[in-house]
């Protein structure tokens, strides 16, 4: 292929400059080797184990279950294909598989038996018993989340550039306007919420952190009443890797804050965030620039009040927009928005936080990326389920990024339908297996 030098190049340049996977790949790597570099198979292995010890209490409880036999590894790969192939169908309920309906498909259908499946959603664990020390609500998911963690770290390195916010984990549009009224308040009612710090050149995820929303949280997190605190602990949480890498964090309104931002600037982590005199905490910052008596009234135009490296910046688009920052100097000038009304300067800080957000904003819409649409009703489960869509999704990007991509070239569909097929066994997963 005659573009292959200039991905080699494309590929040298990504090491040389630290960004992007962390080992190289061979290029005969398949969907579930970049799969398994966050979910190996020692972590499907203690499921198996997980899952079958809970099995065997459940029944000495509640009698025995004469359909059940101990799951095994082939069974909990494809357990997991099923799971993942509603991220790809966007099926409300996985068991639609097995149906006659749109959803359906006979040759993914015929590797295990419906009812097989749903024995081992029943007492699919990954961790079947509360030890002794365990105080929190996410001991049934932690053991699982610290792997995905380490395999994040280990696996890419994020460009300097990364946003920390929640993303959307919101329902199908369609399926929201035919859903019961009930249902939906049911279904809002959701008990976590889940923020990362994500990559923003490449979209790969490299922290994620989980905070219940009542009870059980071993950081005391929902003690904390107040939003603008509880996002700064929720920021300095995702950050906890970031010290001393000269990292650029834009943030939202809720996590922007003065005392947050100098604190990381000890860290040598340096911020960019839009401020909100509304929902953010203001705490140290010079009143005349949040209250509206000192803005600018002409598009373009700008105000900064500085303070050390930090500046506030209060630029005027149709209303004011305020910043603040110590990663971009406030006089240096960034675009020029071009209107039918004439031209609006924009500082820097403004265009990169834009650029970068707008980014996210794209790559966080349901229908490009991978979104598991199982909706357990257990929270650990739907943590769980989150998580494995973000592991794909991270997975995919170090496909992109690496020279398998450049022999195959399977678009995000295509390799998660590799993926599925993979776990079910009805494609061999790598030449080297
Ligand atoms: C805004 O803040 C300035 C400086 O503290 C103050 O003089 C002014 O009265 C305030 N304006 C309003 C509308 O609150
Ligand atoms: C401003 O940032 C530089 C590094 O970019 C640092 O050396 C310096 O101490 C900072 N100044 C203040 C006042 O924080
Ligand atoms: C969730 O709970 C409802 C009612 O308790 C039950 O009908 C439904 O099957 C449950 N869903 C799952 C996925 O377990
Ligand atoms: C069934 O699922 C597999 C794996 O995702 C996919 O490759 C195949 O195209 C699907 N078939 C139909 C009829 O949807």
């Amino acid at each position: 292929e005659a573009a292959f030098p200039l991905v080699e190049l494309v590929l040298t340049l990504f090491f040389f400059v630290g960004l992007g996977p962390t080992r190289k790949m061979p290029p005969s790597s398949s969907a579930m080797d970049f799969f398994q570099l966050f979910v190996p198979d020692n972590v499907l292995k203690n499921m198996v184990v997980q899952t079958n010890m809970y099995a065997k209490k459940y029944q000495e409880r509640f009698g025995s279950d004469g359909a059940w036999a101990e799951v095994t590894l082939t069974e909990m790969k494809a357990f997991l294909g099923y799971m993942i192939s509603t991220s790809i169908y966007h099926c409300e309920s996985v068991l639609s598989i097995w149906s006659s309906g749109f959803y359906s498909n006979k040759s993914i259908a015929l590797v295990m038996s419906q009812s097989r499946f749903e024995k081992i959603l029943k007492y699919f664990h990954v961790v079947a018993f509360r030890s002794s020390q365990t105080t929190h609500g996410l001991y049934k998911i932690q053991p699982f989340l610290d792997s995905l963690q380490y395999g994040f770290d280990s696996a890419f390195r994020p460009s300097q550039t990364q946003v920390l916010h929640e993303p959307l984990i919101d329902e199908d549009p369609v399926f929201i306007a035919t859903c019961t009224e009930r249902e939906l308040r049911k279904r809002k009612k959701r008990k976590f919420s889940l923020w990362v710090r994500q990559c923003s050149s490449t979209g790969f995820i490299s922290q994620i952190y989980v905070h219940l929303k009542e009870g059980g949280g071993a950081d005391g997190l929902d003690t904390l009443k107040n939003k603008p605190q509880l996002h700064s602990m929720v920021a300095k949480s995702l950050c906890r890797n970031a010290a001393g890498k000269n990292y650029i964090i834009f943030t939202g309104p809720s996590i922007t804050s003065l005392p947050l931002f100098e604190e990381f600037e000890k860290q040598e982590i340096y911020c960019c965030g839009l401020l909100s005199s509304r929902k953010s905490d203001c705490t140290g910052l010079p009143l005349s620039m949040l209250n509206n008596s000192d803005v600018p009234q002409a598009r373009g135009q700008y105000r900064i009040k500085m303070k050390g490296n930090m500046s506030l910046i209060c630029w005027y688009n149709k209303g004011p927009f305020r910043f603040l920052t110590n990663a971009y100097s406030p006089v240096q000038q960034g675009v020029i928005i071009k209107r039918k009304s004439g031209e609006i300067p924009c500082p820097l800080a403004v265009e990169a936080f834009a650029a970068h957000l707008s980014y996210i904003c794209k790559y966080d819409d349901k229908y490009s990326k991978y979104f598991i649409s199982h909706k357990p009703n257990k929270t650990w489960q739907q943590v769980f389920w989150f998580a494995i869509s973000i592991a794909i999704n991270n997975a995919y990007i170090v496909y992109k990024m690496s020279e398998a991509y450049h022999v195959k070239r399977y678009s995000r569909a295509q390799f998660g339908e590799r993926l599925i097929k993979e776990l079910l066994g009805l494609e061999d997963a790598s030449p080297s297996h």
